[in-house]
């Protein structure tokens, strides 16, 4: 192993300040040796506080940090990572791992990066480096019959409880699963189903989600600009990284997943969802049906006062009635 990785390891390990003799000693390296790995792993972007008399000490960094997002993790629920600076798609990657032989345990793959992510309807999703959250959760069904659209529906509610208590702002949802800051998408989930052929088994299920963390809204097209936004502003005034905010969401996905089937979530769900009472236009297929937004049903379906019942669809309009 190269001198710099073998520091990153013994930092990562150690919550407390190490000094350069003691990593000297525990690595059988001389000082000088420590000194310009640090100095490397400095100009490689780490964070690495340095106190006179007590040493070296490892900050949460920029990039994606497996340490530092389990640090923020309380759930028990055994996770598998797999980190990447740049990939095509993390969703693509998930489906990859579903069709090798593998661990019944869930496994997450985030990216600094994305060069070919997608979202609903095949769209593309822009992922720049290391100013966004792009995420796959895969996981094993062992159910009979699989609600994949309740799925949805219960991240976007867990997103939304972990952008409220680590950035304390109230996010909302437009129904189905967008989720938005101040009107604007900050982000949106895209669930994939894997199928076994013969069987026709759902036997695996891909929930793919993309945040605009910390991405510059300045920076998007002015046709962009309109409807999408970003948690920057919040996430600058609470200094949150995305290592700790990825920890502290998997944590509510992983409260809510054991028993998403029991629609407990929903009274969450309808409390976030900023659809109901506006006048929306839904398209489904070919179809374009307007109508005002009235209630969201147990399993996650949108009503209209007409009392047309929605499980898919897009809304692609909302006129905004105030009351
Ligand atoms: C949408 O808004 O239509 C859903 C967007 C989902 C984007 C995420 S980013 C992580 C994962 N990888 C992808 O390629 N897509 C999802």
């Amino acid at each position: 192993m190269k001198t710099t990785d073998s520091v990153l390891k013994l930092l990562e390990k150690n919550t407390n300040h190490l000094s350069g003799q003691q990593i000297a000693d525990q690595l059988e390296l001389s000082r000088t040796a420590i000194w310009k790995a640090i100095r490397s792993l400095e100009s490689a972007g780490y964070k690495i506080e340095s106190k006179p008399h007590q040493g070296y000490l490892l900050l949460d960094p920029p990039m994606l940090s497996e340490t530092f997002i389990r640090r923020n993790l309380a759930t028990k629920v055994p996770l598998h990572f797999e980190l990447h600076d740049s990939i095509t798609s993390t969703n693509t990657r998930a489906k990859e791992l579903g069709a090798l032989p593998s661990t019944s345990e869930p496994q997450i793959i985030v990216s600094d990066q994305q060069t070919k992510g997608y979202g609903r309807y095949g769209r593309a999703f822009m992922s720049p480096q290391q100013t966004g959250i792009y995420l796959s959760i895969l996981l094993q069904n062992q159910q009979e019959y699989f609600d994949a659209g309740l799925l949805t529906t219960a991240t976007a509610t867990a997103l939304c409880r972990a952008i409220e208590k680590k950035l304390d702002i109230k996010p909302n949802i437009k129904w189905v699963n967008d989720v938005l800051w101040h009107d604007k998408k900050i982000s949106g989930i895209l669930t994939e189903g894997i199928t076994d052929m013969e069987t026709g088994h759902l036997k695996q299920i891909v929930v793919g989600i993309g945040i605009d963390y910390l991405t510059d809204p300045s920076t998007y097209a002015p046709e962009v600009r309109q409807r999408a936004g970003s948690l920057r502003q919040a996430v600058q005034k609470k200094g949150l990284s995305r290592n700790a905010f990825i920890g502290a969401f998997l944590d509510e996905f992983f409260k809510l997943y054991p028993k998403f089937n029991s629609h407990d979530f929903i009274a969450d769900y309808r409390k976030y969802c900023s659809t109901l009472g506006q006048q929306v236009t839904i398209t489904r297929g070919n179809e374009t049906i307007t109508g005002t937004a009235s209630d969201i049903t147990d399993s996650g379906e949108l009503i209209l006062a007409d009392g047309q019942v929605f499980s898919s669809g897009e809304i692609t309009k909302i006129r905004k009635t105030t009351t």
